[in-house]
């Protein structure tokens, strides 16, 4: 037998409460003689049962139903689905918190994150102490803030080693630069890397160029090899963010950006880079999209790894269709577009599959080598899903 007191400190609940459940019905004290009320195990356990039921969700008259055995299967199930919802949501946030504390990958949650909140995700980077550069690098290539620093290291350490870091060749930018119907002036070259498009459109216009990126150790190896081939005078490189470039509006009467635009977002770069756009004045970008007929049927004629590794690496990769009416959409002609040659993707990828041989003994195990490696076999298994596509467009 229990006292109302001892029945209280027994369950952790107050005094109050259990007279408000016995006068609910819920329990029924007896009367002493002395006038005390006492309870009996069997109120202990309607207690605990009770208190298990509202752990569940059951509302006080819920709990009175079932424990009355007037068991309500409906309610029971919706109870029960509003549970594993608030179950599932918990083992996330409680994923997430083991994760900032470094016991397991964030990956996973950067990549949710960037799909649903892109920009919040970037602004939270920043709070974390990463600057722009690093809150991008992480979106596009380390996706875990705990282990970002060695994977720039792995990841630039083969970079570093590589003169050309996308798909491209010599011939295609020759190709696209024979579409442009002026003799350029004055060309902006943004996401220049270490400037093998540059040395390019250096040799074969009378141009000024400026020649942006925000990686300062590819501006200046760029800068060396102007200089040692004497146009050092024409070309000014300028550290700069692709998406908040310091450049007053119709600087320029050609943009020229090779595999750099779908950093930002290419119909985001459509937009934001007319401005700086003379009349009349052309863009030249390439990006890599699918193949119309792959796109149609991408459950079936592509290698499940290619797209889940392309649908991953790059969520907005689309069509030429797309594109075309992107640019269309942000006051552009189309003057022309094509697909990069097979020596434009081997004069990328050979060099860049080499160079990880090479380092094999030091970087392997390493997460952004592994990466790299994934991205070499996406290549090999393309079997014509997609395309490295250079559009010229110009202002209209
Ligand atoms: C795939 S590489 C292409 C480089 C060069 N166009 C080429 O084909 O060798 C992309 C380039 O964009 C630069 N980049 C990345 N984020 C940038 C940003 N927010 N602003 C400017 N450049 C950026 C990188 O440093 C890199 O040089």
């Amino acid at each position: 037998m229990y006292r109302i007191s001892q029945l209280a400190e027994k369950l952790g609940l107050s005094r109050t409460t259990l007279l408000y459940y016995e006068k609910l019905g819920l329990i029924k004290g007896q009367r002493l003689a002395n006038g005390y009320r006492t309870y009996t195990e069997r109120d202990v356990q309607r207690l605990t049962l009770l208190q298990n039921l509202q752990a569940g969700g059951l509302t006080l008259k819920e709990c009175q139903a079932c424990l009355d055995s007037k068991v309500e299967r409906d309610m029971l199930v919706e109870r029960l689905r509003l549970l594993d919802e608030e179950i599932t949501h918990k083992q996330r946030a409680r994923q997430l918190l083991a994760a900032m504390l470094g016991e397991s990958s964030l990956t996973e949650w950067h990549q949710t994150l960037d799909q649903h909140a892109p920009e919040a995700h970037i602004d939270w980077l920043m709070k974390q102490g990463f600057d722009e550069k690093q809150a991008m690098r992480l979106k596009w290539l380390s996706k875990d803030m705990n282990t970002h620093d060695q994977y720039m290291a792995d990841f630039m350490a083969v970079f570093n080693g590589l003169e050309r870091w996308g798909p491209g060749s010599q011939a295609d930018t020759l190709n696209a630069l024979a579409q442009i119907p002026h003799t350029p002036h004055t060309i902006l070259e943004i996401g220049c890397g270490r400037g093998i498009a540059t040395q390019v459109l250096a040799a074969h216009t009378p141009a000024t160029i400026t020649a942006t990126d925000n990686e300062e150790k590819a501006l200046a190896a760029l800068n060396d090899t102007l200089n040692a081939q004497g146009h050092g005078e024409r070309i000014t490189t300028v550290c700069a963010n692709m998406a908040d470039l310091p450049f007053a509006p119709e600087s320029f009467d050609v943009i020229w950006s090779e595999c750099s635009a779908y950093i930002m977002g290419v119909e985001a770069a459509f937009n934001a880079w007319r401005s700086l756009l003379q009349t009349d004045g052309i863009l030249v970008l390439s990006d890599l999209v699918w193949r119309e007929e792959a796109a149609q049927t991408l459950s079936e004629s592509i290698d499940n790894d290619t797209r889940a590794f392309w649908q991953q690496e790059y969520p907005d990769m689309t069509t030429v269709a797309v594109r075309l009416a992107q640019a269309e959409a942000a006051g552009y002609r189309v003057i022309d577009h094509f697909a990069l040659s097979d020596d434009a993707w081997l004069a990328y990828y050979g060099p860049f599959e080499a160079r990880l041989e090479a380092l094999q003994g030091e970087l392997e195990g390493a997460r952004a080598y592994a990466d790299m490696q994934r991205e070499i076999a996406a290549f090999h298994a393309r079997h014509g899903a997609f395309d490295y596509q250079m559009f010229i467009l110009q202002k209209r």
